[in-house]
């Protein structure tokens, strides 16, 4: 009673007083906002939506209608192109589409990761997800020491030793497809990509995590990078995001059981593989002066290697399905190439992949149409001139590797699937074709991705029939990575009797 008699004395006079800080402050930030407005007005750009959100009620049009942003960036980019201005609250983005700005911009060290995206994924809803790892490190030096350790586990000759693994784990989806095919059932090839391409990874970092787990932390990256702020406050979302959270935890509990194991078998000297694992425990420093932050930087690569390595190969993978399965031409003409090469081998070596050239300029052209990472953004450090447009410094650079493949002055006729694009003596794309980055935060992954794309696909071709369930859309589902939307059904048939 006492306390509800003090407030109700109290409040008349300080509601007046806080709404007056509050305006004032509301003031100050909207002459913020029109500072920088006046500041970067001249980049050219799309009417703003509203003064405060800028032009971000329109993304999130696009966003509720489940469409791809990336396309609303592509008319952009041909309207106000090949620099221009986007507005979100205080911020300023630019979309970038001048391959010497690209070149400059993404092949320099001196440009950091944009600080607004990069640090959301620190953490996932309280729990410190990939904290300071390879994909999220801000700071060059800490993020050079990583990735300096780390570039042996992908060495050509590292590689050359995993393609036995390539083989064994793909040659289990083969008989995944062998039963659809005997059952006579539709096999949703998006899921089972995600099943092998998940299976490779945990085999290289040597550990069991369940798919569900995470398929859910996937899922749920891409809903928090797209709807940073609302999602967690949505009630409909709180249980799902404590199964998110448990997935994380046990992600890197899972991670530091076997880390620990590890660790200790080099500590008795045991021969162990120079596997991502082994390279994850060395990035960390000393093993006699490591401190918890080392501890905590050992899992933030583990959990960027799988969410890195898993599901972006298994996008690529279904696309490819995709579009061989509506170009029947195309489709012959990399089994073919298959047949010539492979024959009726089981185990493919990784000389016969190098031999594989059509195969390769297949997959380089999924990654053209559909890049499932689709951008990358750096921090604009320096004042610059991008085709005689004045840059200041501050602004988000975004470079968006699905927009540029989608525009006719880089690639003519943009929307047909020809990986003729890539034929080894056709011109190099200059700066416009940049699905795994550019520059020193490239993929590290890369080669390893291709080439478990490659024994997948080599497998798929020499074994099987594919055709693709009538009546599905072709449509792209953008949740951060971009995946099918259909997932690809496909009726499966063997191609030789077993
Ligand atoms: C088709 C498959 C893949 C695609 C399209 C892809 C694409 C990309 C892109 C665009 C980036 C830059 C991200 C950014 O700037 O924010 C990146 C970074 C990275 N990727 Fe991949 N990736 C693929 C597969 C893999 C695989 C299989 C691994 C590991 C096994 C991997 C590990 C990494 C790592 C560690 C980085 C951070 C590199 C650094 O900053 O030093 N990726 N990837």
């Amino acid at each position: 009673m006492a306390i509800l008699s003090v407030l109700s004395a109290w409040i008349p006079l300080v509601l007046p007083l806080f709404l007056c800080v509050f305006f004032v402050a509301f003031l100050g930030y909207c002459l913020y906002i029109k500072y920088v407005h006046l500041k970067y007005d001249h980049i050219p750009g799309p009417p703003r939506k509203s003064f405060i959100l800028g032009h971000s009620p329109i993304l999130v049009e696009v966003m509720k209608k489940d469409g791809v942003v990336h396309d609303t960036f592509l008319e952009w980019a041909e309207t106000y192109g090949p620099v221009y201005r986007i507005n979100i609250l205080h911020y300023v983005m630019i979309g970038v589409y001048c391959p010497e700005a690209t070149k400059e911009i993404l092949m320099s060290p001196k440009y950091p990761k944009d600080k607004f995206l990069y640090k959301r994924l620190f953490n996932l809803f309280g729990q410190r997800f990939l904290g300071n790892g390879l994909v999220t490190a801000l700071d060059h030096e800490q993020w050079y020491k990583q990735r300096r350790i780390m570039d042996p586990a992908f060495s050509s000759l590292y590689l050359r030793g995993l393609t036995s693994t390539f083989n064994e784990r793909a040659d289990k989806l083969m008989d995944k497809l062998s039963e659809h095919a005997e059952n006579k059932t539709v096999a949703n090839m998006l899921h089972l990509f995600n099943c092998v391409a998940l299976d490779v990874i945990t085999k290289v970092q040597a550990v069991f995590v369940g798919y569900n787990c995470v398929f859910k932390i996937d899922f749920t990256v891409a809903h928090f990078i797209n709807h940073p702020i609302l999602f967690q406050f949505k009630p409909q979302n709180w249980s799902f995001i404590n199964e998110v959270r448990e997935a994380s935890h046990l992600l890197r509990s899972t991670g530091a059981q076997w880390i620990n194991q590890r660790k200790t078998a080099m500590q008795n000297g045991e021969d162990v593989p120079k596997d991502i694992l082994t390279q994850i425990i060395k990035s960390a420093g000393q093993e006699e002066s490591m401190t918890k932050e080392d501890e905590e930087f050992m899992l933030d690569n583990f959990v960027t290697f799988f969410i890195a390595g898993q599901e972006t190969t298994a996008n690529q993978l279904s696309f490819c399905v995709m579009e061989l399965g509506r170009h029947p031409d195309i489709l012959e003409k990399a089994r073919k190439e298959v047949d010539e090469v492979i024959g009726m081998k089981r185990e493919i070596s990784y000389d016969d992949l190098g031999n594989l050239t059509y195969l390769s300029q297949v997959l380089k052209e999924t990654l053209r149409l559909y890049p499932t990472a689709p951008g990358t953004s750096r921090d604009l450090i320096r004042d610059m001139v991008i085709e005689g447009v004045h840059i200041p410094k501050g602004v988000t650079c975004m470079f968006n590797s699905y927009t540029s493949c989608r525009m006719e002055k880089f690639f003519k006729d943009p929307l047909k699937f020809d990986p003729d694009r890539f034929h080894p003596d056709a011109p190099k794309p200059y700066y416009c074709y940049y699905p795994f980055a550019l520059g020193p935060r490239a993929c590290l992954g890369q080669n390893f991705a291709q080439l478990e794309a490659k024994v997948v696909m080599a497998k798929l071709l020499q074994r099987f029939d594919f055709t693709l369930v009538p009546g599905q859309s072709f449509d792209i589902k953008d949740t951060g990575t971009l995946r099918p939307k259909s997932g690809v059904p496909c009726i499966i048939k063997h191609r030789h009797t077993k």
